[in-house]
C-alpha cells in the first residue's frame, strides 16, 4: 500500500488584520469585484436599477432578489466551466426599509392591510435566481443579460411536492386539492447540489410568514408559526385571486382543508431541487429529507454502486443534525451532462424520494449513532402515551416527516448549538458542520426543557428549547460557536466525531479559547463552510465564513475587533485539529458573509455579502440619493481573484 503522507499544503498569504470599514478587504495581490447586487435586472428590456427606483412586482420578478445567501455554479460546458456558468443563488429575506426607501418605508407594516402590490413585490424579492455569469479576457465578470437560462423562482412560483408527503392529507389545500403542488419557496438560506447537476435550496425561517390565530397544530407550535401577524403581514393584503394572500393565514375558515389554507405551511420546510439548465421545469420539494428550518443540504462522498448521502441541519437552538441515505445506488451514467437539457428531476425522483432519514446522537466517547426516523423505529422508553414505535405515534412516513422534530425528540437525538453549513472533504469523505452559537445552552441539568413562552418572543428563527451542555456542545452560553467533524462508520448507523475547531476571542479564558486562537484568526459564529480539494490525497482548504455581525447584537470581543470574515483553514488528520488558520477576507460594516464556492480551476472564489449597512456605495450611480442619505444598501456577490490569475489561497 502507498503509505506516503499527503503533500503538505500551506496557505500562500498572510492573515489580514480585522477591519471595520464599508468595503471588502482582501490580502495584498488579490482583487474583489462586486457582481449581481439586489435589483440587477435579468434582461435589458424594461426598467433598470437605480437608487431611486420605486420597485414594482413586475420589476422585482425579473431582477436579482434581496439578501443573497447560499449559491452554486453549474457549467454550460466542460471546457469553459471556470469562466462561463449558471449561478443559482438564494435570496434569504428582505430589508423593507431599503426595499421601500423611495417612499419612506413599507405601508401598514404594523397594523391595517398591506397594499397588494407591495406584498407582491416583497414576495418576488424572496426565493432563488438562476443567472448566467461570464468572465472576459481581462478577468472581469459580468451577468449575461437576456440569457435564456436567467430565471427567478419566488415565494409565489408553483412547485411540485415530491416524496412521502406528496398527495397526503397533510398538504391538501383549496389550491391543491390533491396535495401535489404548492406556491413558492421561502427564506432560502444555504444551498447544495446533486451529482446529476441540480441545485438544492433550503427553506429556513419560513414559519415567520404564516399565522394561525386559532389553536395551533403540534407541528405549527413546534416550528413557530406566528399567532397574530406575519413577519411582513402578507396575509393582510386583499384583492388577489385563488388565495394569493389568504394562504399565509393558516387559521381554518372552511368546513374542510379543501376549502381553506390551514395546510399551506405544510408545503414548506423542505430541501427544494431546481434544475438550472431547464428554465421551463418546476422546482421539486424533496420531502423525504425532513421538514424543519433547513439550513442547507450537502452531498456526501459519491461512490459508484453505493447509496448517496445528503447531510442537513436544523438551524435553531438545540435542534438536530440529519442525514438522508438513498435507497437507489449511484450509477455514474446519471452524472451531470453540463449544458444539456433533459429531465434531471426524473433522476432526482429516483434518488431523493425513497431512502432513510436519520437524526444524529453524539455520544460522549467520540462515537455517534444515526437514529432512523421510520414507522418501525422503536422509541427508547416509549412514546408519550406508551406507544412502541414512531409509526404508532405519527402513522406513516408522511406523518413522521411533517413532525420531523418531534420524532427526533422521541428517538433521543442530541440537541445542538444551531447547525448551520456543512461541507464534505471529497478526499476522505469527512463531514464538517458549523454550530454557530447558542444562548440557550446551560451548564447544568439533564434534560432539554421547553419554554413555550419563548416561541413567540424569539420567533425569528432561533428556537425555544433550553438544553444542558453535552460532549459535542460543551460550552455553556456558547457565544462563539464551533465546527464539528465526523467520519461515517462501517454501518449506516455509526460514526466517529470530534469538535474540530472552537470559535473564540483571542483573550478569552482557556476554557473558552480551546483551539488556541490569536488576534490573527479569532472568529465567532461560524456559518458558511466550503471544502476546496486540491490534491489527490484530499489535502485542501476548509473555508469558513462568519455571521457574528452587528445586527446580532455585537456583544462579544470578536465583534468589537472585526466585521464578519472569511477564514482559510488547513485541517490536520482526524483528531489532530488544524495546521493553519488565517483570516482571508473581511466584509463591510453590518454584513454577514455567506454563500461560497470556487471555480473548478480555483482561480476565482465567490462569496456573498448579506445585509450590509452602507454598501456597495462606490457602485451607486446616483449622487443625489447618496447626498440625501437615501442610498439603499444592496446585498451582492463578490468574486475574489489573484491579480496574477493564480489559484486562490495558496
Ligand atoms: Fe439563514 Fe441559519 O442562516
Ligand atoms: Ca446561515
Ligand atoms: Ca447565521
Ligand atoms: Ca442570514
Amino acid at each position: 500500500a502507498n503509505t506516503a503522507k499527503a503533500p503538505a499544503l500551506t496557505l500562500g498569504f498572510e492573515s489580514i488584520a480585522g477591519a471595520m470599514t464599508d468595503g471588502v478587504v482582501v490580502p495584498p495581490g488579490y482583487t474583489a469585484q462586486v457582481l449581481v447586487p439586489w435589483g440587477s435586472a435579468l434582461s435589458s428590456s424594461g426598467p433598470q436599477w437605480s437608487q431611486t427606483l420605486e420597485l414594482t412586482p413586475e420589476f422585482q420578478a425579473n431582477a436579482m432578489g434581496m439578501h443573497h445567501d447560499g449559491m452554486y455554479h453549474f457549467p454550460l460546458s466542460t471546457d469553459k466551466a471556470s469562466s462561463d456558468f449558471l449561478l443559482a443563488i438564494n435570496h434569504e429575506y428582505i430589508d423593507q426599509s431599503a426595499l421601500w426607501s423611495p417612499k419612506g418605508g413599507p405601508t401598514h407594516q404594523e397594523e391595517g392591510a398591506r397594499p397588494a402590490d407591495e406584498v407582491r413585490t416583497e414576495i418576488n424579492a424572496h426565493g432563488v435566481c438562476v443567472v448566467r455569469l461570464s468572465k472576459n479576457a481581462e478577468g472581469h465578470w459580468h451577468m449575461v443579460k437576456d440569457d435564456a437560462h436567467n430565471k427567478r423562482y419566488t415565494s409565489a412560483t408553483p412547485m411540485v411536492l415530491a416524496g412521502p408527503v406528496r398527495g397526503s392529507e397533510y398538504v391538501k389545500t383549496a389550491w391543491s386539492p390533491d396535495g401535489t403542488r404548492v406556491r413558492g419557496t421561502n427564506n432560502n438560506c444555504a444551498s447544495g447540489y446533486t451529482p446529476w447537476g441540480t441545485y438544492l435550496t433550503c427553506e429556513e425561517n419560513w414559519p415567520e410568514v404564516f399565522i394561525n390565530t386559532g389553536e395551533m397544530t403540534d407541528d405549527q407550535r413546534r416550528l413557530g408559526l406566528r399567532d397574530d401577524r406575519g413577519r411582513y403581514a402578507w396575509e393582510t393584503a386583499t384583492g388577489g385571486a385563488q388565495g394569493e394572500f389568504e394562504r399565509f393565514n393558516n387559521t381554518p375558515s372552511g368546513d374542510s382543508a379543501l376549502q381553506d389554507y390551514r395546510n399551506e405551511a405544510r408545503g414548506f420546510g423542505y430541501v427544494v431541487e431546481i434544475d438550472p439548465y431547464a428554465p421551463n421545469s418546476s422546482a421539486h420539494k424533496r420531502t423525504a429529507l425532513g421538514r424543519f428550518r433547513h439550513e442547507g443540504c450537502w452531498p456526501g462522498k459519491v461512490v459508484e454502486g453505493e447509496p448517496l448521502t445528503f447531510y442537513t441541519g436544523h438551524d435553531a437552538r438545540n435542534e438536530y443534525i440529519y442525514k438522508f441515505v438513498s435507497k437507489k445506488r449511484w450509477r455514474a451514467q446519471d452524472a451531470n451532462r453540463p449544458g444539456e437539457r433533459y429531465d434531471r428531476h426524473a433522476i432526482g425522483d429516483s434518488y431523493m424520494n425513497e431512502g432513510t432519514l436519520y437524526v444524529a446522537r453524539f455520544g460522549s466517547d467520540g462515537r455517534g449513532e444515526w437514529l432512523a426516523l421510520t414507522p418501525d423505529s422503536t422509541i427508547p422508553g416509549g412514546g408519550p402515551k406508551g406507544e412502541r414505535t414512531l409509526g404508532d405515534v405519527f402513522g406513516d412516513q408522511a406523518g413522521i416527516i411533517i413532525n420531523t422534530c418531534d420524532a427526533s425528540d422521541l428517538m433521543g437525538a442530541t440537541p445542538m448549538d444551531r447547525p448551520e453549513w456543512g461541507t464534505v472533504d471529497p478526499g476522505t469523505g469527512d463531514v464538517f458542520m458549523s454550530l454557530t452559537n447558542n444562548s440557550k445552552r446551560t451548564a447544568h441539568g439533564t434534560e432539554p426543557e421547553y419554554t413555550e413562552s419563548d416561541a413567540s418572543a424569539e420567533a425569528l428563527g432561533v428556537g425555544y428549547k433550553t438544553a444542558p451542555v453535552n460532549a459535542a456542545n460543551p460550552r455553556p452560553d456558547n457565544e462563539y460557536g464551533q465546527v464539528l467533524r465526523w467520519r461515517e462508520g462501517a454501518s449506516a448507523s455509526s460514526f466517529t466525531w470530534e469538535v474540530f475547531l472552537f470559535g473564540s476571542a483571542a483573550d478569552a479564558s482557556p476554557a473558552v479559547n480551546r483551539s488556541g486562537l490569536t488576534e490573527a484568526n479569532q472568529f465567532a459564529s461560524p456559518d458558511g463552510l466550503w471544502f476546496d480539494q486540491r490534491t489527490d490525497e484530499g489535502a485542501g482548504i476548509l473555508w469558513i465564513e462568519t455571521d457574528n455581525g452587528i445586527d446580532k447584537g455585537r456583544t462579544n470581543a470578536v465583534a468589537e475587533a472585526t466585521n464578519d470574515q472569511v477564514l482559510a483553514c488547513i485541517p490536520g488528520a482526524l483528531g489532530e485539529g488544524y495546521t493553519e488558520l488565517k483570516r482571508f477576507a473581511v466584509g463591510p460594516n453590518a454584513c454577514e458573509i455567506t454563500g461560497i464556492f470556487a471555480t473548478p480551476d480555483r482561480t476565482a472564489l465567490f462569496i456573498n455579502i448579506q445585509h450590509p449597512g452602507n454598501w456597495p456605495v462606490p457602485g451607486s450611480n446616483d449622487a443625489t440619493a447618496i447626498a440625501n442619505g437615501q442610498v439603499r444598501p444592496r446585498a451582492a456577490t463578490v468574486v475574489i481573484q489573484k491579480s496574477d490569475g493564480g489559484k486562490i489561497g495558496v
